[in-house]
């Protein structure tokens, strides 16, 4: 059967669906559809949208950057990338001065995959190439940063493309230091980490001493530090970037989503001043790159939320409507497939089980996941199915709420109550 949905309809779709309704608009936590139907976006798309839907200052600051000069390449740099550069380097923890600009997530990791090899090349350890990550880690798409991911689900069609890199238990620093150990530091180059889970487990934490420890590892066999931050990067936790909760410095950090808020694509892997140093001491180029990386246009828009976010003081309300929703959600924990509900700032997720005191999970077809947001999605709020196999790549369901940082406590107040009734709907029907 041909997926087209309907007739016209030439998009390559990601999925097999019938109907995919058209938005036609959006104002703050809202979006609409050409029928007029109004949801209320407590997932902020895909934890992107931070400062709200439809903002005009940033519509007016895209306009102007536009009749400016939307692109300019190679011999070139612009006023924007500068701007947002020193911006960026302002809100990153202390030492971290270098932003290399890319258009998405997965390049924003994979450009880190690849400083950190040019790192080693031109400090003398050509050996190192591997990046050691978590499974059920996410990373991105492309091949390099699928193969850093551990999201067996994800993987699976495309193992025969994928990087002989090694997989630890998430949040295990004991593991880290046992497969470098078993495959030997000398191969190893980095060890990427999501600070606060984003879609593979939203809102699960690491304890607190985790992050001085793999620091320690790290640092002990000469390996990078990245901890990519496309989901908890520019104030998602309530603070500037989820790794500052552990007061830890990386050595290169992933960032993308909330920089721009999406209202453009871009993303930005951020390196520590000694990475850029010890590259150019010796290398005349760092060769890698993408057309649209660090173009004017997405440079001042994203320049133009930054200053948003920070003259309306929207990481520090994050952080206490943050406060709000846990307090909120973790009601729901009286119902009986509620196991956990979790989180850090605006990033949260509620976990479900059969069994909810031995934590047996329900079996994959029954799609529980999926039920929820459907059942969440009828009645006007979007919540984001969780990626599929939390557990062990295969078991697992829960949901991630993320709403705009600009989120009422009205909104919020709808949010679980609607979630209350999805997991209730979906209940009866177990
Ligand atoms: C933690 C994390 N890293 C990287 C990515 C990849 O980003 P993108 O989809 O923009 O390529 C994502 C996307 O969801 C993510 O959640």
């Amino acid at each position: 059967m041909v997926n087209r949905s309907e007739p016209g309809d030439h998009i390559f779709h990601r999925a097999r669906k019938d109907h995919w309704p058209r938005i036609s608009h959006g104002r703050g936590c809202y979006l609409f559809d050409m029928e007029g139907r109004a949801y209320l976006d407590a997932c902020a798309g895909v934890h992107v949208v931070g400062i709200g839907h439809g903002v005009e200052e940033i519509a007016d600051a895209m306009a102007e950057q536009a009749r400016k000069v939307a692109f300019a390449y190679g011999q070139f740099i612009t006023r924007p990338q500068i701007d947002l550069a020193r911006k960026i380097a302002g809100m990153a923890p202390e030492g971290m001065g270098r932003v290399f600009f890319v258009s998405g997530g997965s390049e924003a990791t994979e450009a880190a995959m690849k400083i950190a090899r040019k790192y080693h090349i031109e400090t003398g350890n050509p050996s190192k190439y591997q990046v050691v990550s978590c499974w059920q880690s996410w990373h991105g798409n492309t091949i390099g940063a699928l193969s850093m991911s551990g999201r067996s689900a994800w993987r699976k069609d495309y193992t025969p493309y994928l990087l002989d890199f090694p997989h630890i238990s998430q949040h295990s620093a004991d593991e880290l230091e046992r497969v470098i150990r078993q495959v030997g530091a000398e191969y190893i180059s980095a060890f990427i980490v999501e600070p606060v889970l984003g879609t593979s487990s939203a809102g699960l934490t690491p304890p607190d001493d985790y992050f001085s420890t793999v620091r320690d590892i790290c640092d002990r066999y000469g390996i990078l530090l990245i901890v990519d931050e496309v989901v908890t990067g520019y104030g998602r936790t309530g603070v500037n970037f989820g790794i500052d909760h552990w007061g830890v410095v990386p050595d290169l950090m992933a960032t993308g989503k909330g920089l721009s808020s999406g209202y453009t694509p871009i993303a930005a892997t951020i390196a520590r001043d000694e990475i850029y140093e010890a590259i150019y001491e010796s290398a005349p180029a760092f060769v890698h790159g993408h057309t649209y990386g660090g173009n004017p246009l997405s440079c001042a828009t994203a320049l133009a939320v930054q200053e948003y976010v920070e003259s309306h003081g929207l990481i520090r309300r994050c952080a206490e409507m943050g406060e709000v929703i846990l307090e909120q959600l973790q009601s729901l924990t009286d119902l009986s497939i509620v196991r956990a509900v979790r989180g850090r700032g605006l990033l949260c997720g509620v976990e479900f089980a059969a069994d909810k005191e031995r934590g047996a999970p329900f079996d994959p077809s029954l799609g529980v996941t999926g039920r929820v947001v459907q059942e969440a999605f009828e009645r006007g709020v979007l919540i984001m199915p969780g990626a599929p196999g939390p557990l062990d790549g295969v078991n697992g369901d829960h949901v991630a709420i993320s709403p705009p940082y600009t989120v009422t406590e009205d909104e919020v107040g709808r949010i679980a109550r609607v979630l209350r009734e999805a997991v209730e709907a979906v209940e009866r029907t177990l």
